[in-house]
């Protein structure tokens, strides 16, 4: 399609609709090109409205808070540290100074706003960040850091750049409460410096949950206390296949190479306080029945033969599945037991999927623990399972999350669903009152290889999520009735790495696509405009480059 020149898109991107504010001038073509980066914010906020003059950034600029937002002002100055080289005063209370930045809760805005929006008001002689808590004081650091230079992101001073805010306002909120991305550390070990980078960057693009995806049959990931041969045994794993699993007789072929690691308790609530200082809660994954054979290799017992195996080197769904004793049910509450010390986010995810019936189809113990229990097959089995750590968490003022495969047998009382196999699971399940996270792999699965052609990209999951396909995600189905629609608490993005084995692999596999689903899950549906964020990315990349992200640079293919 024809492109509008740049300067007609920073323009419209400039001009928001706020009825209260003072009308938009027009921008002429050449300060639209001066301040190019100003507009290119991502997420796109609700509304923005460009106004005369600029904010200097200075030495003597004061960083003034209240006390709802002192730690948010502390980190706005951390942030502007490195690249300016300037130590910003923060001063929480008392009397204003001339030329300050600004940031004061007001909770009267609530109603307005809801819990995590801001309004920022930047002229010449102060800058201005309002928000009812202090998630929203966060986000507006965060679209403050966007408004500057993208060399405000560099880690030592730059040279020659000129440190101001354009006079602007902005209004905006999310659309969803839940805007996450989920990361598997289990098919993959990521070392937990990278862990926080990730959270830096869920925060960058105001996304609130990190769904860390602890365990797997490949690497147990997580220590455990009272059973240290999870992390013992169950965290190494001897080789890993190389390549896509051959098909056929052809011979599979392994790198002889031991893979492994895990986080002790300690670094995992490290991960936790660091997301928190973030406004990321770190929702954590424990896998059962299924994706558990590097916990059955840990404790044998735990499986349906008792029979020794090895934590797996290759990609799929295993037979080996968890058991049905109350010994194991036990064990399992225990993991979550300490799993609950850990990590206070409300939201604990049990995995739930692929959970292969053969072994217990084909034990004789299992089908006498179906008819024991007053059970019709092994789906409601997988149901009962649930349901014992359903009435775990709750018990503990938790909720249960799973892959939709929970609803298969019977949907545990108290469970959000998690809908990957597209959103059929999420609307079924939000049509019996339950919450719903919509994660379908057609559009948020970033293990899938960004480009049409993949000679020449790294190895990725066979099958292909375009960009300009995760931006038109639309987490709402459109048959879902209105009435249900509340039940959708928001959607994210996943990252699956049986095919990502370093962290670069998985920057280059995340990025630029976790800046369009954050765009899906912030943006209002009508301000979506794929054309206009495919200019403010050309920015946004900036940033990212200087954050040393390894993005997937855009292609043609990226429309
Ligand atoms: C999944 O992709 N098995 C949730």
């Amino acid at each position: 399609m024809t492109m509008l020149p740049l300067t007609t898109l920073l323009v419209l991107a400039l001009s928001g609709d706020n009825p209260q504010a003072s009308p938009a001038r027009q921008v002429t073509a050449a300060e639209a090109a001066q301040p190019a980066e100003v507009a290119a914010i991502i997420p796109q906020p609700v509304s923005v409205t460009a106004r005369r003059g600029r904010f200097p950034l200075t030495r003597r600029t004061t960083i003034w808070t209240d006390a709802a937002g002192a730690a948010v002002g502390r980190q706005l100055a951390r942030y502007l540290e490195p690249a300016t080289g300037m130590t910003l005063r923060v001063q929480t209370g008392g009397t204003l100074p001339a030329g300050a930045v600004i940031l004061r809760r007001d909770p009267t805005l609530r109603k307005k706003l809801g819990p995590e929006g801001y309004l920022l008001d930047i002229r010449p002689a102060r800058v201005l960040a309002r928000a009812p808590g202090a998630a929203g004081l966060f986000y507006a650091v965060q679209t403050l850091r966007q408004l500057l230079p993208p060399e405000i992101f560099r880690e030592a001073p730059v040279a020659g750049v000129e440190w101001s805010w354009p006079a602007v306002t902005i209004e905006d909120w999310p659309r969803f409460p839940w805007r996450g991305a989920h990361l598997d550390v289990g098919r993959h070990f990521m070392p937990k410096e990278f862990v926080k980078k990730y959270i830096d960057l869920l925060a960058l693009h105001k996304l609130n949950i990190f769904h860390w995806h602890l365990t797997e049959d490949q690497g147990w990931r997580l220590q455990i206390k009272q059973y240290p041969n999870l992390t013992d045994v169950g965290a190494w794993r001897k080789e890993t296949i190389v390549g896509h699993q051959p098909r056929g007789n052809s011979p599979w072929q392994f790198d002889k190479t031991p893979h492994g690691g895990f986080y002790t308790q300690d670094d995992a609530r490290e991960i936790v306080a660091y997301g928190k200082a973030r406004f990321v809660t770190v929702m954590p994954e424990i896998e059962m029945p299924g994706h558990a054979v590097a916990a059955i290799a840990a404790y044998p017992e735990i499986g349906v033969t008792g029979e020794p195996i090895d934590v797996a080197g290759y990609w799929g769904i295993f037979s080996d599945i968890l058991n049905a004793e109350p010994s194991t049910l036990r064990f399992m509450q225990n993991v979550l037991g300490e799993v609950l010390e850990i990590f206070p986010s409300r939201y604990v995810h049990i995995g739930g999927d692929e959970a292969e019936k053969s072994k217990w189809k084909a034990s004789p113990r299992i089908q006498a623990r179906i008819r024991e229990l007053g059970l019709a097959d092994e789906h409601e089995l997988q149901s009962w399972f649930i349901r014992q750590m359903d009435a775990f968490l709750v018990s503990k003022g938790r909720r249960l999350v799973g892959w939709d495969e929970i609803l298969e047998g019977g949907l545990a009382e108290n469970a959000v669903v998690m809908s990957w196999r597209g959103t059929k699971g999420g609307i079924e399940a939000a049509r019996s009152g339950h919450d719903v996270i919509m994660a379908p792999e057609s559009h948020t699965y970033l293990n899938y290889y960004e480009a049409k052609a993949w000679a020449g990209e790294p190895l990725a999951h066979p099958g292909h999520l375009p960009l300009e396909k995760v931006y038109s995600f639309e987490p709402i189905p459109s048959e879902l009735e209105p009435e249900f629609a509340k039940h959708v608490l928001g959607a994210q993005a996943q990252l699956w790495t049986e095919y990502v084995p370093t962290p670069k692999d998985a920057e280059y596999k995340v990025f630029p696509r976790l800046t369009a689903l954050a765009e899906v899950v912030w943006t209002p549906a009508e301000k979506k405009n794929y054309e206009d964020y495919l200019q403010r990315l050309a920015v946004h990349l900036r940033r990212l480059e200087a954050l040393d992200v390894n993005f997937r640079p855009l292609a043609p293919d990226a429309r």
